[in-house]
């Protein structure tokens, strides 16, 4: 019979590579706490009204990309293509409005999205994120752009860009809309049908469209930031005057409108020249108007999230240590039967003092055991027979010089731990 494979655009991550994403999430969390975030845990699967309503419906995300299913009961679930709208569910549900604000969370997540695969591109992809409710200050729109400098930086990546932009308020936003459609107006014919749809609801989501030909159309379309209210100006003004004190490099990319609709003045996108096309390790803003959107009182928020495929593939390319697999301490090998049961005990005793310790259950001998303790990479290793359990007295080997001393079992453990 065939073997089931996994769905095309998912991955397995498997034992032997694990160890990297453990040792990039344990760093990951290590520098958020650093700034005062809390970990937050959110469904994979939400009402589809909640990214309909959040994401916006004109994205592509939601127009194309999502997985949805009517459950048993007919109600229309989708797994979370993102995270932070259902992050600002879960803050209005549980009440932390009324927690000290700002209140700052973070996620670690899988995502899900109907795309076509390609290098850096999944349908099962992992994203950390972060979101702060409660502030407007562009001095915090600096700081979670830093802190995601921070984090790569931290990796030791080299290659990245910091793209920053503007895409203004509702206010600057509408009548900026208006002039998106005189231009566009003419190519009308031209765009294909989803944008044809936008046109009159988003027409901003026009310039955020994969298709060939409405890409070239919008290559010349009127640019945003060019057209926000003095506001917004003055906010994006502190924000990079703010990103100098950071000493943080950064280019003005006015094309960047990101492809999802919560998003309001400052935007920005992380990429790195050592990833292929798919060039954006991280991507985010502000999003002032979601709690509202979503049914909340007014409460400005902002955040990011970060393609954790992307940014292992970024390590693997530029060549950076990405941890260890870990490794058995010590394998316990028995030599005659009589011996097993003394092997049990000391092997208890050792994981009881947090020694990864490892034995063998194949019956084998024991050149096949000392075979096994190599493939698997103990660090040391002792036999145990007859002998060394009537004497207490045996010898620690270590596998990596294959020096041997003797010692008792107490001393083992008294080393090891
Ligand atoms: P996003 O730009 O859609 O933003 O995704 C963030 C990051 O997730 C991307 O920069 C990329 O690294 C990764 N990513 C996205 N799609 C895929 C995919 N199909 N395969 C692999 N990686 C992917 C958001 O999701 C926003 N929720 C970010 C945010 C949080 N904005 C404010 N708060």
């Amino acid at each position: 019979m065939k073997i089931i494979t996994a769905l095309k655009g998912t991955h397995d991550i498997l034992p032997g590579e694990v160890f990297k994403w453990q040792y990039v999430e344990k760093k990951i969390k290590e520098i958020t706490e650093k700034y005062r975030y809390e970990e937050i845990r959110i469904p994979v699967f939400e009402y589809t009204d909640l990214f309909a309503r959040g994401v916006g419906d004109t994205t592509d995300v939601v127009q194309k990309e999502m997985y949805t299913f009517d459950d048993k009961g007919g109600r229309s679930l989708t797994l979370r293509p993102e995270g932070t709208a259902g992050v600002v569910r879960s803050f209005l549900e549980h009440g932390m409005f009324a927690d000290a604000l700002p209140k700052k969370l973070f996620y670690m997540i899988t995502c899900y999205r109907n795309e076509k695969p390609q290098a850096g591109r999944y349908r099962e992809f992992r994203q950390f994120g972060v979101e702060v409710f409660g502030a407007k200050s562009p001095v915090l729109d600096a700081e979670i752009i830093s802190m995601a400098v921070d984090i790569l930086k931290n990796f030791g990546l080299k290659n990245l860009v910091v793209n920053i932009n503007s895409i203004g308020c509702p206010a600057c936003r509408k009548a900026y809309n208006d002039k998106l459609r005189e231009y566009l107006r003419p190519y009308y014919n031209e765009l294909c049908d989803t944008c044809k749809t936008r046109f009159e609801k988003n027409p901003l989501r026009i310039l955020d469209c994969k298709s060939d030909v409405c890409k070239k159309i919008g290559e010349n379309a009127p640019v945003l930031i060019d057209n926000i209210c003095d506001e917004c100006s003055e906010h994006f003004e502190k924000l990079k005057n703010e990103l100098k004190t950071y000493n943080i490099d950064y280019v003005i990319n006015k094309s960047i409108v990101r492809g999802l609709d919560y998003y309001t003045k400052t935007v920005f996108e992380i990429t790195s020249s050592s990833l292929g096309a798919q060039s954006t390790v991280c991507g985010g803003g502000r999003y002032d108007g979601l709690v509202e959107e979503l049914g909340g009182n007014p409460l400005p928020g902002i955040g990011f999230a970060m393609g954790l495929e992307r940014l292992l593939m970024c390590m693997e390319a530029e060549g950076v240590y990405m941890g260890e697999p870990s490794k058995a301490d010590i394998f316990v090998a028995t030599l005659g039967e009589n011996t097993a049961s003394y092997a049990t005990g000391f092997i208890k005793k050792l994981r009881d003092n947090g020694i990864c310790a490892e034995r063998d259950y194949m019956d084998r001998g024991l050149k096949a055991q000392m075979k096994y303790a190599n493939k698997i990479g103990a660090k040391y290793s002792v036999v145990i027979g007859d002998d060394e359990v009537q004497k207490g007295i045996c010898n620690l080997k270590n596998m990596e010089t294959g020096e041997s001393e003797a010692t008792t079992f107490d001393e083992i453990i008294e080393k090891l731990k």
